[in-house]
């Protein structure tokens, strides 16, 4: 099958369906999404999405907080034009129907995190995630331009390699022309051809054995980029959130939102001492990269498997009013939050880096634009704030959609470009070889280029993953596509990314610790 677009977008989550809607009315949009429509991150969110909407707080006081956050490595331009740009995208999405919760005067109920100096979360209890990604989606269903296409996956963009044209990773000129995509019902590879490409294909979570992550995080658009010789950053820069359930062996691992701990939430030892003030003056309201590498530091000194969470001395019918998916979850497995702690680990949770873009979601392929956790804007820079993801991928999906439609009149579509050729593909009988594989990357990603890191550690990484990257790719070299493969070859794609630029990065700063480069920032 082949098909024409004016847009493309690959991925369904915040950032595909805010570009969606912003482009729909000047031409025809095809959303390829690889599981159902609602599955991703977005939906999973929690805490809320940052943005300054009253007094006190103010634009400066959140561009301070997000720069300190990023140690220092964000982008200043960036983040003061997403954080200058936020209220503005926000009153956007209430708009389109996103509902976030109010207090008695009327006013948003704001809430804290980590790291941030405001209260300024807006929030819809403790699932604001799923009351944006209801929102969008209902939007998208009245809009006849758009069209979205389910358990559909994205295989590679299309560039001039496809054409038998050799482009290498310092020129400027690799034009993108659509994409190959995998219909999960025909098993077909099938033939979109675009003239504007978004890619919003999330983060890559599951590269690691424990994360929040849902199962289609992994780091497919990325991978993609890479493999067509796009600009890819900051991938070192991995973000474990410090307060994941401890319920092993459960995939996804449940969040237990940062918000908990801004409503007066304490982090305490597994023999309920609290630990945080030794590691940092903000206590349990530390950023991410600090509290997470508390408490690992404290479960590996004392040999615990988590710490705890201490929300019994809060307002019981406020904890339970504020947060009633924790409050369920957690009761479904006899942990009562109103008097019980609750048992807590830091999992795999956000990528700060992905596919470079600049202040347009430009990606450096002609024609194709990032946008979401798939993108490094420069916003994050070490170690990203709390809740600034959500609204980083409305604000960069409005700019994308701003240069994309200045440009779209520009393009015209290559007709030249081959169908997949399938010729000569046998089906891969044994799935072990891809199950395996996997558990083998997650474990030698989760135990080597964790939280804390080390030369050694990193070496030892990258010569265990040289082994699965010649075995996956040779299995694809001669299998029929499945997502599971392809997945595969993603994630062992991001994986050696991550260690890659962790070990060009020789210092300690933010997200990335390595015990060989002590701090000398401070
Ligand atoms: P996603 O929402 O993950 O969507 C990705 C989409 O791409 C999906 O539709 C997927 O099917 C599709 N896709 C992927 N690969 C392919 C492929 N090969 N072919 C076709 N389709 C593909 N951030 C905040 O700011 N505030 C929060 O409170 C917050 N809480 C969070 C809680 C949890 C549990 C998690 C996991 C994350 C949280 N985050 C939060 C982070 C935030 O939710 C994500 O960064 C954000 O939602 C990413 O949006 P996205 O549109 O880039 O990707
Ligand atoms: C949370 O609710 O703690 C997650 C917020 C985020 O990842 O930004």
């Amino acid at each position: 099958m082949r098909k024409k677009v004016d847009f493309l977008v690959i991925g369904s989550g915040i950032a595909g369906l805010s570009f969606a809607l912003k482009v729909a009315d000047y031409g025809k949009v095809c959303i390829i999404t690889k599981s159902s429509a609602e599955e991703g991150s977005t939906k999973y969110a929690q805490g809320g999405i940052a943005a300054v909407m009253y007094t006190p707080d103010t634009y400066e006081k959140h561009i301070k907080d997000t720069m300190i956050a990023g140690d220092e490595l964000s982008d200043e331009k960036i983040v003061r034009i997403t954080i200058t740009e936020s209220t503005e995208r926000v009153k956007e999405l209430i708009e389109w129907g996103a509902n976030f919760d109010k207090n008695a005067s009327g006013k948003y109920d704001l809430a804290k995190e980590g790291g941030h100096s405001e209260f300024r979360v807006l929030h819809h209890k403790d699932n604001t995630g799923n009351e944006i990604e209801r929102a969008l989606l209902n939007s998208i269903a009245s809009h006849p331009n758009i069209e979205i296409l389910e358990n559909h996956f994205t295989v590679d963009i299309i560039t001039q390699h496809h054409l038998g044209i050799e482009v290498n990773r310092r020129t400027n000129d690799i034009r993108c022309f659509g994409a190959y995509v995998l219909n999960e019902a025909t098993h077909e590879i099938d033939t979109y051809l675009s003239k504007v490409t978004l890619i919003a294909t999330g983060g890559n979570g599951n590269v690691y054995n424990t994360t929040t992550n849902p199962a289609i995080s992994t780091g497919d658009g990325i991978a993609m980029v890479y493999r067509a010789k796009g600009k890819v950053e900051n991938m070192e820069f991995i973000q474990f959130h410090p307060t994941s359930l401890y319920n092993p062996n459960e995939k996804p691992a449940f969040l237990i939102t940062e918000a908990l701990r801004g409503a007066g939430a304490i982090l305490k030892t597994y023999d309920g001492k609290e630990f945080m003030q030794k590691y940092d003056q903000r206590g349990s309201l530390a950023s991410r990269d600090i509290v997470a590498r508390a408490i690992d530091s404290e479960m590996k000194i004392n040999g615990w498997d988590y710490v705890y969470l201490d929300a019994r001395h809060l307002e019981k019918h406020k904890l339970i009013d504020h947060f009633p998916t924790i409050y369920a979850k957690c009761l479904s497995i006899g942990i009562d939050i109103t008097r019980d702690m609750i048992p807590v680990v830091p999992a795999a949770h956000y990528n700060c880096g992905g596919i470079k873009v600049d202040e347009w979601g430009r990606s450096s392929i002609l024609n194709l634009y990032a946008s979401g956790e798939s993108a490094s804007t420069g916003l994050h820079g070490a170690n990203r704030l709390a809740s600034n993801s959500l609204l980083e991928s409305l604000v960069f999906s409005n700019r994308a959609s701003i240069d994309a439609l200045k440009e779209v009149k520009n393009i015209t579509y290559c007709k030249e470009i081959p169908d997949w050729n399938s010729e000569g593909m046998v089906m891969n009988e044994e799935m072990v070889l891809i199950t395996q594989s996997l558990k083998e990357l997650q474990l030698i990603m989760s135990n080597y280029v964790g939280i804390v890191r080390s030369n050694l550690r990193l070496k030892r990484a990258f010569d265990r993953l040289d082994i699965l990257y010649k075995e996956t790719e040779d299995l694809y070299d001669k299998s029929i596509l499945t997502t599971k493969l392809c997945e595969l070859r993603n994630l062992i794609n991001i994986g050696y990314l991550i260690i890659k630029m962790a070990m060009e990065r020789k210092e300690s700063i933010g997200l990335h610790y390595s015990i060989d480069y002590p701090r000398n920032r401070d």
